[in-house]
């Protein structure tokens, strides 16, 4: 079983521990003491694991964290009911990690919410950002105390969240932060329904409508050589088809820079779409060659 940490003080020590027994054994392939952060918040499931193997592809010592960031929900949102399964966690990592990192609220904001934050600037506010205000920054300020707190080499993002990944690439590359992120695919159940903490969330029939997101995903995909406007209505066709859907965005993005891209661009690009399914949020993405 990995070990559980639950105090800074006990994860810092530990994690200087493992980079000294590494330089001293130096039996390993990687880099010496190189340390993984793969940031989660629990509820485990195969996409997860997914971003911890990849984790432990890249050798070194492996730490996942476990932490529902109260920092990055909204009014109303569904902080309370975020499902939070650490036993399950803990053996699903087995093999995988060899820390897991599960502090308590009172430990990462012992002032109560920090005062102190980092903001994601104008790629914040933008489709998450837009419909959830604040988010980013709640993501960025805890991503940034774990990244100060475990000092990692390398840490691992799901491209699920592949605004997420784009928000904290900047945070990165903006504050120079000695870390490099990695991005993992998107796991998907047999229909294509993308994996996600909250799909628990969902009735059967609203289980039967999550994957019109993926399958409108993919009929942008297949229709994305005629061009941007032919990708939209493409995937708005299948949303409009499902009225279970409720449609909050749907848009083509340059990966760079995540902004929309004009409808005469060609080459790569990347389809967001978010939408709720029944009292469910969910979000998705897709690659195109437009
Ligand atoms: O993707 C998540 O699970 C969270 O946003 C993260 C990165 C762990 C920060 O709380």
């Amino acid at each position: 079983m990995p070990e559980i940490i639950t105090t800074i003080a006990e994860l810092r020590a530990r994690v200087g521990q493992a980079r000294v027994a590494a330089r001293q054994d130096g039996s390993s392939d990687a880099p010496v003491g190189r340390v993984v952060l793969v940031p989660t918040m629990g509820a485990l499931h195969e996409g997860h694991l997914r971003l911890v193997s990849s984790a432990r592809d890249l050798g070194g010592f492996v730490v996942v964290s476990i932490f529902v960031n109260p920092l990055q929900f909204g009014p109303g949102e569904d902080l309370d009911r975020y499902p939070r399964t650490l036993d399950a966690d803990v053996a699903a990592l087995e093999g995988f990690a060899d820390v897991v990192f599960a502090p308590t609220a009172a430990e990462m904001y012992p002032y109560g919410a920090s005062e102190t934050r980092v903001t994601a600037g104008e790629s914040g506010t933008l489709f998450e950002g837009a419909s959830r205000p604040g988010h980013f920054d709640g993501v960025l300020t805890v991503v940034s105390k774990l990244f100060h707190i475990v000092q990692p080499d390398v840490a691992v993002f799901g491209q699920k969240d592949a605004q997420q990944v784009h928000v904290i690439g900047r945070m990165v590359d903006d504050l120079n932060l000695p870390v490099s992120i990695v991005a993992v695919d998107t796991v998907r159940e047999e229909d294509g329904l993308a994996l996600s903490s909250r799909n628990r969330y969902l009735g059967t029939d609203d289980r039967l409508a999550a994957v019109t997101l993926s399958r409108a995903l993919r009929a942008a995909a297949e229709d994305a050589a005629g061009g941007v406007a032919a990708a939209l209505k493409a995937a708005q066709a299948r949303i409009d088809a499902d009225p279970a859907v409720k449609l909050d965005y749907l848009a083509i993005v340059d990966p760079e820079t995540f902004r929309e891209t004009p409808p005469d661009h060609h080459g790569p690009a990347l389809m967001l779409i978010a939408a709720r399914v029944g009292t469910t949020r969910l979000i998705d993405n897709q690659r195109l060659a437009v």
